[in-house]
């Protein structure tokens, strides 16, 4: 159920302070189980502070980072040193500042001419690189998601025929209201992830996250429609949860 475990936060700041503090634990117990922790990140505003935060010596120097795999789950159709590019601001914020060895960065290549083709490639790299889960698809150790104010997540955006993929791992899709193509992991991708952690700070969040908690519609919103294997997590700050039921506040 896409609701799983709902934190909430008193300011971004706590929200970004806990979910370093997440992450570091659950490399530190992926590393001890198996000897990788392999790290979905996306992109968004709330992620940019998280990467900041996660390179002070407070949370960097409790992190194996010659153990930690990276990806993404999601990629604007640009090259890696754009603006836009997930990859981009996760080197700049994080990569830059850590010692990710990287051979151990698999970035979307969002500039092929051909975005199927990326989508393809992306497949393959997951394929060759992640444990599978139980039900035999890829599974992350943790996979960081952001939600947009149209319900979105990842780059499944509604109304999008990809909500509906349940065989290929990774797809390209035309998203219609933002006149481009995004690169994006589908729904089972996500389902399988050992933790998925979905980040939501601001006061402009709060109508989504009223909406996506407390009502069912049809079609329901992209990110309503994870149903997770793992541990689902929602860390939300104050300010987007304004305007959720006071029993959803614990
Ligand atoms: C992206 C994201 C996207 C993001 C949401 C929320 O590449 O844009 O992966 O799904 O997480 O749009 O973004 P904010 O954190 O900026 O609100």
């Amino acid at each position: 159920m896409f609701i799983g475990d709902l934190r909430i936060h008193a300011d971004a700041a706590a929200l970004i302070d806990a979910v370093a503090q997440r992450w570091v634990e659950l490399a530190a117990t992926a590393i001890n189980a198996r000897g990788k922790f392999h790290v979905a990140l996306s992109g968004g505003t709330t992620p940019l502070a998280l990467y900041r935060r996660l390179t002070h010596p407070k949370f960097a120097s409790r992190i194996a980072w010659d153990r930690i795999h990276v990806y993404f789950g999601d990629e604007r159709t640009v090259p890696p040193d754009h603006s836009e590019s997930n990859f981009h601001m996760a080197k700049e914020a994080l990569l830059d500042h850590v010692p990710v060895p990287v051979a151990q960065i698999h970035r979307i290549e969002g500039e092929l001419a051909d975005p199927h083709v990326a989508a393809g490639k992306y497949i393959r790299e997951l394929t060759a690189n992640l444990p599978l889960s139980a039900q035999g698809v890829v599974q992350f150790d943790l996979l960081l998601l952001g939600v947009g104010g149209d319900g979105h997540t990842a780059s499944l955006f509604p109304a999008t025929p990809v909500l509906h993929e349940r065989a290929r791992l990774v797809e390209a899709v035309y998203v219609e209201k933002l006149e481009a193509w995004r690169i994006t992991v589908t729904l089972p991708v996500i389902d399988h992830a050992r933790h998925v952690l979905i980040l939501v700070s601001g006061d402009g969040k709060a109508a989504i996250i009223r909406d996506v908690f407390t009502t069912r519609r049809a079609p329901p919103y992209p990110v309503q429609l994870i149903n997770p294997q793992g541990v689902l997590e929602w860390h939300i700050d104050q300010a987007a949860a304004a305007l959720l039921p006071k029993e959803l506040h614990s």
